[in-house]
């Protein structure tokens, strides 16, 4: 079960944590978006706060109250996202990423309502920031926390976004692996680090959240002896 920690570790510290999709409007009735549902993060942000820490919870558009003791931020899009950690970000002591963002954004947003036309239609996407290398090129004393959901060669692709990223672990999760993943109360994980690989079975993401943060608290203490 879920049980708050007697020890504060993070206290007097501060976490910034992202969540949820990103929306990238195309016109002002639609947008592109993903089937991120914010559990994960919104898990991630009640137990830094559980632990002690002062929480910024910058979430795009989901359908869940913050936690507890947690100060929300909402955005829509990667652009606003971006923004509002980089507010955070000198100040902060962990960032952890479990935001799906966008990885397009419509290059032209009309500004009225595209109407449809006969035939095939075309919307040209352009990137947007990756918000999560920018803040691994910015980093000073930072623990920088990344997740990445894959439905193949998780660990590889974990251990190479660690490295793009600078970031100092990444929590992969398989999409396809039975009650993991998009929408679902529970999940399944790997930490990978530099010196770890550690496997989270399958639990609810307020248990894993938890155990994965507390887990990282300790790594840290070990690595800093
Ligand atoms: N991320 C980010 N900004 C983006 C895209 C991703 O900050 N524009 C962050 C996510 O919040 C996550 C990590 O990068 O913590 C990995 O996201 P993921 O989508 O798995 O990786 P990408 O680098 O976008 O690679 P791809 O989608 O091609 O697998
Ligand atoms: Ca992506």
């Amino acid at each position: 079960g879920y049980f708050v920690p007697k020890e504060l570790p993070l206290k007097g510290k501060k976490v910034v944590v992202t969540a949820g999709p990103t929306r990238e409007r195309i016109d002002p009735v639609r947008f592109l978006t993903n089937f991120s549902s914010g559990k994960m993060g919104y898990a991630m942000a009640e137990a830094a706060a559980s632990l002690g820490a002062e929480t910024i919870l910058i979430s795009g558009p989901v359908s869940l109250s913050p936690p507890p003791n947690v100060t929300l931020v909402s955005v829509e899009s990667a652009k606003e996202m971006l923004d509002a950690v980089l507010l955070h970000f000198d100040t902060a002591t962990m960032v952890v990423k479990t935001a799906a963002v966008a990885d397009y954004k419509p290059k032209e947003v009309h500004s009225q309502k595209m109407k449809k036309q006969p035939g095939e239609s075309v919307i040209v996407l352009e990137r947007t920031t990756d918000i999560l290398l920018e803040l691994g090129k910015r980093k000073k004393d930072q623990l920088l926390i990344g997740f990445a959901a894959e439905t193949n060669d998780v660990i590889h692709y974990a251990k190479s976004k660690l490295d793009k990223k600078n970031a100092d672990y990444i929590i992969a999760n398989d999409v396809t692996e039975e009650g993991s993943g998009f929408g679902t109360d529970t999940n399944a994980v790997t930490l990978v680090g530099k010196n770890i690989e550690q496997y989270f079975g399958h639990q609810t993401k307020k248990v894993l959240a938890l155990q994965l943060l507390q887990t990282i608290i300790q790594l840290e203490k070990d690595d800093a002896k």
